[in-house]
């Protein structure tokens, strides 16, 4: 089957003005490109007006399929729903456990959650906001796992907003590594042996790690990418 080539990017966090704030080159790569991920902090505030912002630029320059996943940002606002809504009417599939295949391979797709790394991870122990902290990372993890088991493609995507492993989150204060992502994530991933992950939300992380398994993880953070001179993050697959 032929090959798809996939454009990624994370933390577009757009505001109330930040119309014409998208890369030039994003009308370009979207011709060199079969499909487009927004890993999440799509928004600054979580506002629909921020989402429709960013919705007119994608309109005029991306003629490519769009996939995206929440960030912590578009939650900020108690009104995530509202913002997937001006996304989705834009055409772009919005991803929060559920899967999607274009072209022969499979996109799972949710926001994640924080709790730490390894055998630092925060376990559910204690007082009942700290279970229900672990739980929520419990539960996007489960969330991934079902959108993987969906897809009936050889080839998988997992699209993230925060990071399954702790290598692409270093550059970040150790201080708050626990609030850039969690291993619980890195288990489906692993289990359903998908070719690769994209997230964002370590703007000061590091571009590429790999899960203990060897599953090449890719931090699309776009301050990140900025730093490396590129507007999105291109794999073949
Ligand atoms: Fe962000
Ligand atoms: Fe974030």
């Amino acid at each position: 089957m032929a090959k798809l080539r996939i454009a990624a990017v994370a933390d577009l966090h757009y505001g109330k003005h930040s119309r014409g704030a998208l890369h030039d080159g994003i009308g370009e790569i979207s011709e060199q490109v079969d499909v487009l991920l927004l890993c999440g902090d799509l928004t600054d505030y979580g506002l629909a007006e921020e989402a429709a912002e960013l919705v007119a630029d994608l309109r005029s320059a991306v003629r490519v399929p769009m996939i995206g996943v929440l960030g912590n940002h578009d939650f900020e606002s108690g009104q995530p729903e509202l913002v997937r809504k001006v996304l989705e009417n834009a055409g772009v599939t919005m991803l929060d456990g559920e899967a999607i295949e274009i072209g022969g391979v499979g996109f799972a797709g949710v926001c994640g959650f924080g709790g730490g790394f390894g055998r630092r991870m925060l376990n559910a122990w204690g007082e009942p906001l700290i279970k229900q902290f672990v739980q929520e990372a419990l539960d996007q993890a489960v969330r991934l796992e079902q959108a993987l088991g969906r897809l009936q493609t050889e080839r998988r995507l997992a699209v993230l907003h925060y990071s399954p492993i702790r290598a692409t989150v270093v550059g970040e204060d150790p201080e708050i590594f626990p609030f850039m992502g969690s291993s619980r994530l890195e288990e489906p991933i692993n289990g359903f042996r998908v070719n690769a992950v994209f997230h964002g939300h370590a703007h000061n992380g590091a571009s590429e790690g790999a899960t203990s398994s060897g599953i090449p993880v890719y931090n699309v953070s776009l301050p990140l990418l900025q730093k490396a001179g590129r507007p999105f993050r291109i794999i073949e697959l």
